[in-house]
């Protein structure tokens, strides 16, 4: 009765639909920014995968519009010009590949769980919405959360709070190199690899 009452509250309140149209263009900023959630086959994995991108955009400096212009790594030089988003997005489609093909060689020797690596490659990097701040020119940089809290620790922190489960979380927590101290799943080798691989060139690659 008292859930009803507060619906019923919120209903009247003139923010209501306000609030529910900040919500739905959010979802649909999500959906634009990261069409690859669409590969999640569990509507559950894809919901909190999603939320978790929602929480992190609504806590941070950064906007959608942002991350499709800030290099994606501050570690390769001030000339990089790949965005944030290009680089994460190619990890993911990295990762899937390579999970599809370990399971079309490898079936039940090494079996890849296709929705927990994506889930897990989507999010590898979500805390780093958290991570960076934006100086005067809107150049990013890491602010001080950041310095006691690199994404790792803050991307499981906001995909836990979304109910992402924690073979996800655990891709999240493994997949830089905090994740060389512990035993990785399939799944985060893959991610990991598909993240390094295509982040090690562009630092110091043989020219
Ligand atoms: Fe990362």
């Amino acid at each position: 009765m008292q859930a009803i009452k507060q619906h019923l509250h919120c209903l009247q309140c003139p923010h209501y639909f306000h609030q529910q149209s900040k919500t739905e263009s959010m979802t649909e900023e999500i959906k634009s920014l990261w069409p690859e959630l669409m590969w999640i086959q569990d509507p559950v994995l894809r919901e909190t995968t999603a939320k978790t991108w929602e929480m992190a955009l609504e806590k941070s400096v950064l906007t959608p519009d942002d991350l499709n212009k800030i290099p994606f790594t501050l570690l390769a030089g001030p000339d990089l010009k790949v965005s944030f988003m290009a680089h994460k997005r190619c990890v993911v489609h990295v990762a899937r590949d390579a999970g599809n093909k370990m399971n079309e060689f490898f079936k039940d020797d090494l079996p890849v769980n296709m929705d927990i690596l994506i889930a897990g490659a989507i999010l590898a990097d979500v805390g780093k919405l958290l991570e960076y701040e934006l100086d005067a020119n809107g150049k990013s940089f890491q602010g001080k959360y950041g310095k006691y809290l690199r994404h790792p620790f803050s991307g499981v922190s906001l995909a836990e709070q979304c109910g992402v489960p924690a073979a996800v979380c655990h891709i999240i927590a493994t997949h830089a190199g905090e994740g060389d101290m512990v035993k990785r799943t399939t799944e985060a080798f893959v991610v990991h690899h598909a993240d390094f691989m295509t982040f090690e060139p562009f630092r110091d690659r043989l020219k």
